[in-house]
């Protein structure tokens, strides 16, 4: 039998049904092996994230089909009406696992959109989703919300099947066998009715409270550790940006660092002065690997905290360089930096980039070659500063 009846599922919904099953239990565990496996061995963790990602895809596609066909499909009414709790709990899990099947792979597939340079989706479709535009603080947030729907769903698959057992093992119902050898139980009487409409309500509150709960989680997260003061200057820096690109897994990746100090002396009859720039480095974001970046392998920011950018500034030609030295991880090397500069009504614009390589302040010495993580990283700073 193809279609459900008022007492039975249908071939096609018990297809689903374990189809579904088969494939989010799968990638539940896939999604804890990935995010745990250590960074050290890379290629497997990108590996399992990729497998990762190509099932939750599949999940999302199964599901989408199986709520298509529920949608036009008779629901089988509980088989054991009188017991109304235990109806109404069954019903609100049903309703998580409806949701958390499409939410969880959802959000994790904005996030993945979201981001660029990390494992692939295996397939030729390409990376991207329409209307999702590529932003850390958006990928930032479908992350701690696609992490907490994901132990809400195995929340509810554990109720689900927890019930299942204790209508297999203690009711000795024929519930189980409902779902797997299609048989008919309970009676067409035992209609669900206004159960089921509050039972979904209950279960979108459910929805609505973990997706908060995720962005406070994430805003006490981020907060960052001890900003810095703003230093004294001539010129006082109004707006600005310190980013930075560097390729991953072949594809540039931005990243930035939102605090950082200068104080920038500058003559403009000479065109000389000199700037002096702190960066607090644990302020850096790069793509969905913000966290490793930090990590011993790559800045080591609990043992650095901070970097230190001291030049004098002479023209050159039109424009302008800063040439000093960087100091990154305890390692000072010479840093020459190019800029373009105008000046308006004591307000000044300056843009200049330079190229560093990772290699020579020891950033990510685990990764030697560059398959993963690019050798170059170009710095890209932009300024204004009012006198
Ligand atoms: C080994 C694991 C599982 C077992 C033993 C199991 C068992 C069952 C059984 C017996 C039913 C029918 C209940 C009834 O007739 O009233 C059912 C329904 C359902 N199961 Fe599962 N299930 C399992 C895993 C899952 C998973 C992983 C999901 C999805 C994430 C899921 C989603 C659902 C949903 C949404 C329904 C309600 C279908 C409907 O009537 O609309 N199940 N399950
Ligand atoms: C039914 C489908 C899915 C399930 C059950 C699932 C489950 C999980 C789980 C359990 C984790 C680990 C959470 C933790 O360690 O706290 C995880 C992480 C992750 N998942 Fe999924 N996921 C699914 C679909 C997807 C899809 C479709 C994508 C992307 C296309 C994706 C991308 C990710 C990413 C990037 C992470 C790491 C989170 C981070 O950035 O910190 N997931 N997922």
């Amino acid at each position: 039998m193809k279609h459900n009846s008022s007492t039975a599922y249908g071939s096609v919904s018990r297809f689903f049904h374990w189809a579904t099953a088969v494939v989010i239990s799968l990638n539940i565990a896939m999604g804890f092996i990935a995010h745990r496996s250590s960074m050290e061995a890379v290629d497997a963790k990108v590996l399992y994230f990729s497998i990762h990602k190509t099932l939750g895809v599949l999940a999302f596609t199964l599901a989408l089909a199986r709520i298509c066909w529920t949608l036009f499909q008779p629901h089988p009414a509980p088989v054991h009406p009188q017991r109304r709790l235990e109806v109404f709990v069954a019903a609100v899990v049903h309703w998580m696992l409806y949701g958390s099947m499409l939410l969880v792979p959802l959000t994790g597939w904005i996030e993945h959109a979201a981001t660029s340079g990390y494992a692939p989706i295996l397939w030729p479709f390409g990376q991207d989703l329409p209307l999702v535009p590529k932003s850390d603080e958006l990928a930032q947030r479908m992350a701690a919300t696609h992490q907490l729907l994901a132990w809400t769903l195995c929340l509810a698959v554990g109720l689900h099947v927890a019930g299942a057992l204790k209508h297999a093992l203690i009711d000795r119902d024929g519930v189980l066998q409902r779902m797997t050898r299609g048989k008919s139980a309970g009676t067409e009487s035992g209609r669900a009715g206004w159960t089921s409409a509050v039972a979904f309500g209950l279960a979108a509150v459910a929805f609505a409270g973990v997706v908060f709960a995720s962005q406070i989680g994430l805003r006490a997260a981020s907060a960052p550790a001890a900003s810095l003061q703003a230093a004294t200057s001539e010129w006082k820096v109004t707006e600005g940006t310190l980013g930075f690109k560097v390729k991953q897994m072949g594809t540039p990746v931005s990243g930035s660092f939102s605090d950082w100090t200068a104080s920038i002396a500058f003559d403009e009859a000479t065109g000389t002065g000199n700037v002096k720039a702190v960066i607090n480095l644990s302020s850096v974001t790069l793509g969905s690997v913000s966290d490793q970046v930090k990590g011993a392998g790559f800045l080591d920011t609990a043992q650095y905290p901070q970097a230190l950018f001291t030049a004098k500034i002479q023209t050159e030609g039109k424009n302008f360089l800063a040439v000093g030295t960087l100091n990154l991880k305890g390692i000072e090397l010479p840093v020459r930096l190019p800029f373009t500069m105008t000046i308006k009504d004591g307000v000044a614009d300056m843009a200049g980039q330079t190229v560093l390589d990772r290699r020579d302040f020891k950033v990510g010495e685990s990764y030697a070659d560059e398959k993963t993580v690019g050798f170059p990283v170009e710095v890209d700073i932009s300024l204004r500063a009012k006198r």
